[in-house]
């Protein structure tokens, strides 16, 4: 049995309270399904800067009444101290996931990236350590790699942030290292690398490249391909991330706490591979793709090759990826085309 396997045995025997911040966003969402499903006690906390009340609409719907009954919501805002403080009552782990995501939103509006990504996170740490929580998880980003070359990528070798994102989501990692010391507080960042999934939002300037493309597939618009089509992504299935945020919140032993994890499947896909895979998909769903995808210049802030070496999640954490890419698309697909149902195919 993996230690997930066995901590998924464990939990529901001995619930614990939760708080996620983000919690009406793509991932928070999912770890709220999650944890509900477990029988656990969650907290959210959101103000809808990106989430959608309709994420948690859905959440509600797949899990028991009694389970929704062990939720509670605060609208409120991590750029408010009080908000985080009433947030953190009475919890035992956090799983802080409230940012804003987006290196082109970052390179338009740094200040708002910056307010919400480190004034608002160091809210968080101060709350929480104040609430004295048993342990701190947070995205982190595999933006803060930058500018460094070298493949895969291992967590102690990193470069020079190319956007005003990856430098918020650095500084994020560089405060928790500072609490741990300082105030002997537990925290691990989880260094995410590309996640999809359901509740991945598709709308918008800012939506990521697998919701963005296969909306526009179901709905037969044009597709387009930043630069060759050659840059790679280590794209991750939202159920990894999530199997990596519960074992992070539990893990109290010495070695593991107060440290960075790639949380990846430590494969490499290109744009192109990723185009024909959504294509597949869609055809074994009956969606049919006709058009072939526009290429257009390269996106600025956006660094060429991504691939995690996850060995020290595996090691320290028992982390251990369930799906790869194709089989992750395999299972978001129904959810995308369900979401499009009245849209042209
Ligand atoms: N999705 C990815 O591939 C990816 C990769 C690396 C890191 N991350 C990080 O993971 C986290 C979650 O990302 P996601 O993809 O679910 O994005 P998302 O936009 O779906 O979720 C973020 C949530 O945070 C909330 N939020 C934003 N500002 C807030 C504020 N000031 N106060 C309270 N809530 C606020 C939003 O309303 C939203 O519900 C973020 O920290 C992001 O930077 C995501």
């Amino acid at each position: 049995m993996t230690r997930y396997e066995q901590l998924l045995q464990d939990l529901p025997k001995h619930p614990k309270t939760w708080l996620i911040t983000g919690v009406a966003g793509f991932i928070g969402s999912n770890l709220l399904e999650t944890l509900l499903k477990l029988d656990q006690k969650v907290v959210g906390l959101d103000n809808f800067a990106t989430g959608h009340q309709h994420n948690l609409d859905e959440v509600q719907t797949e899990v028991t009444p009694d389970q929704w009954a062990r939720f509670s919501f605060i609208k409120g805002d991590i750029r408010h101290l009080a908000d985080c403080q009433k947030a953190c009552k009475g919890v035992d782990y956090v799983l802080h996931q409230a940012a804003l995501g987006s290196v082109p939103r970052s390179l338009n509006d740094p200040i708002t990236t910056n307010e919400t990504n480190i004034s608002g996170f160091l809210n968080m740490l101060v709350a929480a350590r104040d609430a004295k929580v048993a342990s701190f998880t947070y995205a982190a980003s595999s933006s803060t790699y930058g500018d460094h070359p070298g493949l895969p990528k291992v967590e102690d070798v990193i470069g020079k942030p190319l956007s005003p994102y990856a430098v918020t989501k650095y500084v994020n990692e560089l405060y928790a290292d500072v609490f741990a010391k300082s105030y002997g507080f537990n925290t691990i960042g989880l260094r995410y690398f590309n996640v999809f999934g359901k509740r991945q939002d598709p709308e918008g300037a800012y939506a990521a490249v697998i919701p963005k493309w296969t909306a526009a597939m179901i709905k037969g618009e044009d597709v387009y391909i930043n630069g060759d089509g050659e840059t790679s992504r280590d794209f991750c299935f939202i159920g990894n991330t999530v199997q990596a945020n519960l074992l992070s919140a539990v893990a109290l032993e010495p070695d593991a706490r107060n440290q960075v994890y790639n949380v990846a499947v430590g494969d490499r896909t290109t744009l192109n591979e990723l185009y024909r895979a959504i294509c597949f998909s869609l055809n074994s769903n009956n969606v049919r793709v006709s058009r072939t995808p526009l290429y257009r210049g390269f996106r600025a802030g956006d660094v060429r090759h991504s691939q995690a070496n996850i060995g020290k999640a595996k090691r320290l954490l028992g982390y251990m990826p369930q799906l790869d890419l194709k089989s992750g698309i395999g299972k978001a697909m129904p959810w995308y085309i369900s979401l499009f149902k009245g849209s042209e195919i």
